[in-house]
């Protein structure tokens, strides 16, 4: 992957939310102003239908620089309406929406064509590509409009397609590309534009399942290093929890619920989004930092092999995570410390697994999943440090993925424990003269 250009990394560094929408309204019919008045005085929609189709009621929220802020809702609930009052295209009946801190609603008509010049571009779901241009000139257009020279403006277009993987393309015409290769020039030009708010308007909506998920993965990544601010519209609950850093659920015009993905999947505001979220594939919302339990079943590596032993017995698990200061060491099984009792070995550093499968909080369920199969320990969920955050007991992630909710924080036994009586007893009897049957004196003082 080319590195990236210096312009292209302009990510607003400001408190002043990249965008605000302020109690939008917007009735399309014969008397707008006369059914906002009433919509305010409480009547509903539908009620004030002979007034006129009230697309867009109250709604307000405000974006942050770098976020890509998705408005989710069927069809006819009114996400093309907001995106068009955001960049001007279509005035609002009242309310107002605020860029960079400047009102649309007061700026002149040439304010606003700078501002939709220079703050904000558009990828639309059906390309919009101009027929007649390369594939390089449509990516280099904003620029063309801008008034940028012809040879600066190819070369950014063509580390901007380098970067959506369409560099050798350049000089193809738009009916050569596939579908999701024309959705790429389509946010390669709106990237070009230099713009910090990119309006994405069900831009993937036309394509098939799997290019559409390998564009959504792909405008994630380039989120990341770009840092522009995107608003995201989609009908579409997964995709809107895959790109989402935040969501606003539309329903009939108004904005229902505004949160994380992870808000909206746990605390849905209403029975509406409930349903909504029933279907949504938690896999790819979930974090491992949000289904980890604490980690309980962990063991100092200063306690010794006696002090595994001990939690062993008190937890009744198979494995204990070993830490350090914190700082995951490994997992000490069960059949492990009882080799080391025998043996009369007493550092638990000696018998410690350190390879244990361990995951990153922010990694998805969906990343984790192959791995949790695999291990037969619980994942240890480690910050960049090693320092053991929590565990995620596969039941744990089963239940998660299943929206199974939970009925008890307790740890479950996931590598039962083995049965020292039946396996080990003529070991344990030796090593532990008998301490570990149960029913005996159970004092790990006599472990020695
Ligand atoms: N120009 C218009 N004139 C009249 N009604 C409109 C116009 N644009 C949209 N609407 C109506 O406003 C509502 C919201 O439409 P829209 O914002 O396109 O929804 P969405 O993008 O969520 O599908 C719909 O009932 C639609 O029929
Ligand atoms: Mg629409």
């Amino acid at each position: 992957m080319p590195p990236l250009p210096e312009w292209l990394l302009r990510c607003a560094v400001t408190d002043t939310p990249a965008l605000e929408a302020k109690n939008l309204y917007k009735v399309f019919g014969r008397n707008p102003k006369d059914a906002v008045a009433r919509l305010r005085a409480g009547e509903s929609r539908q009620g004030i239908a002979d007034a006129g189709t009230a697309a867009v009621i109250d709604a307000s929220f405000t974006v942050q620089p770098g976020e890509i802020f998705v408005i989710m809702g069927l069809s006819g609930s009114g996400k093309s309406t907001i995106i068009r009052m955001l960049n001007g295209l279509l005035p609002p009946t009242a309310g107002d929406v605020v860029i960079g801190g400047r009102s649309v609603a007061a700026a002149s008509p040439a304010e606003l064509r700078t501002i939709r010049r220079e703050s904000v571009s558009m990828v639309f779901q059906h390309f919009a590509l101009l027929p007649h241009l390369t594939v390089l000139d449509n990516a280099a257009y904003a620029l063309e409009i801008q008034g940028v020279g012809k040879s600066e403006r190819r070369a950014r277009a063509q580390e901007i397609l380098d970067r959506v993987g369409l560099g050798d393309r350049a000089h193809a015409m738009p009916d050569e590309l596939s579908g999701g290769m024309r959705q790429r020039v389509g946010i390669a030009r709106a990237l070009t534009a230099g713009t910090d708010i990119l309006l994405m308007d069900e831009a993937f909506s036309a394509l098939d399942p799997l290019i559409r998920r390998e564009m959504q993965e792909q405008l994630v990544e380039l989120q990341r290093e770009l840092g522009r601010t995107i608003v995201f519209i989609t009908h579409d609950l997964n995709e809107a929890m895959f790109l989402g850093d935040r969501i606003a659920v539309m329903r009939d015009g108004r904005i229902v619920q505004n949160g994380t993905p992870e808000e909206i999947l746990t605390d849905p505001a209403n029975d509406y989004v409930a349903q909504f979220v029933q279907d949504v594939d938690r896999a790819r919302v979930l974090t491992a930092a949000s289904v980890m339990e604490p980690p309980h079943q962990t063991t100092p590596v200063s306690a010794g092999v006696r002090g595994a032993l001990r939690t062993l017995r008190a937890q009744q698990v198979g494995s204990v995570f070993a830490v350090e200061n914190r700082r995951l060491v490994g997992v000490v099984t069960d059949r492990a410390v009882i080799r080391a009792v025998k043996s009369g070995e007493t550092d638990l550093r000696k018998i410690v697994d350190a390879h244990v499968p361990t995951v990153g909080p922010d990694d998805l369920l969906t990343d984790i999943v192959e791995t949790a199969v695999e291990a037969t320990v619980p994942l240890a969920v480690v910050d960049e440090n090693r320092r053991l955050l929590g565990v995620i007991p596969r039941v744990t992630l089963l239940a998660a993925l299943g929206n199974v909710p939970a009925t008890t924080r307790e740890m479950p036994v996931i590598q039962s424990p083995i049965d020292m009586v039946a396996q080990f007893t003529p070991l344990v009897d030796a090593a532990t003269e008998g301490t570990l049957v149960p029913g005996a004196a159970t004092s790990e003082g006599s472990v020695r």
